[in-house]
């Protein structure tokens, strides 16, 4: 989708700030501010995968927390399938939150150790009720082969799996809710290069088969260079650059 002239605008995110107050001294009196986040702008298109590329620490995580409202942002608007997310409450809320997902960076430190696989990716299906009992674990059983792991695994528990395979645990427990829209913080920076590509692929598959929206977070552009067509740089809590992949390998703006 690289023609967005007729595409539909799946996010629209208007001058996004993210700030943590910094506490200091006895009184832990507020003496500044993170500014994490400090005024992004941007679209989502459906069914695209929009890169988000940005050395460590320059505000990318923050920015997708503060999308799904994980945080309460300090300013700017978020408009996720024509709502307005910073208005939404309570139920609303939570309806809308359904359709947005989050894959982590970390499949060791992300997926709960004293969880089986069942209780793992079938949660979300329990936390917003949309299933019970041997509807859980027939879907959880569904969602594992969906991400081409064992269904006879769901007994297991995380420690019992190599880290690809738990990443795949975590893009399963992100499709439980059929989703519209995942963000992928890094899913694949702490994987082996090997395997990398085997879950680049099955997100791709995934894409395609459940008509899916990506913000695809990374660190650097070898790893969004093969997915998405177009890219936002971030640098210091600030979108620099935001172009198609070509436009930026023949023109590099920013380091
Ligand atoms: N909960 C928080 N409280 C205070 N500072 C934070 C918090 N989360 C992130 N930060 C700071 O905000 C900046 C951006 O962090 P982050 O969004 O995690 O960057 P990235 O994902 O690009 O590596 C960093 O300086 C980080 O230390
Ligand atoms: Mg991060």
């Amino acid at each position: 989708m690289s023609n967005n002239n007729n595409a539909e605008i799946l996010l629209k995110v208007d001058d996004l700030m993210m700030h943590f107050p910094i506490y200091r001294g006895v009184f832990q009196r507020q003496v500044g501010a993170v500014r994490a986040v400090d005024g992004v702008s941007f679209d989502v298109f459906r069914g695209e995968t929009l890169g988000l590329v940005g050395e460590s620490g320059c505000g990318k995580s923050t920015t997708g927390r503060a999308i799904l409202q994980l945080y309460k942002p300090t300013a700017g608007n978020i408009h996720f399938e024509g709502a307005d997310l910073i208005k939404l409450r309570g139920e609303e809320l939570r309806r809308m939150r359904r359709k947005m997902q989050m894959i982590f960076q970390d499949p060791y430190a992300s997926l709960n150790p004293r969880m089986t696989v069942e209780q793992i990716v079938g949660e979300p299906l329990v936390v917003h009720s949309v299933a019970t009992g041997k509807e859980i674990q027939d879907r959880v059983k569904h969602l594992l082969e969906i991400v081409g792991l064992n269904p006879s695994f769901a007994s297991r528990y995380p420690h019992e799996f190599s880290g690809g395979q738990r990443q795949r645990i975590g893009v399963a427990r992100a499709l439980a809710l059929q989703p519209s829209f995942i963000i992928c913080d890094e899913p694949i920076s702490a994987l082996d290069v090997s395997i990398q590509a085997q879950v680049v692929n099955l997100l791709e598959e995934l894409q395609e088969q459940f008509n899916l929206t990506y913000l695809f977070i990374a660190h650097d552009l070898s790893m969004v260079r093969h997915i998405s067509k177009r890219v936002a740089v971030m640098y210091l809590g600030v979108i620099v650059e935001l172009t198609t992949r070509d436009e930026l390998y023949l023109n590099p703006l920013h380091p």
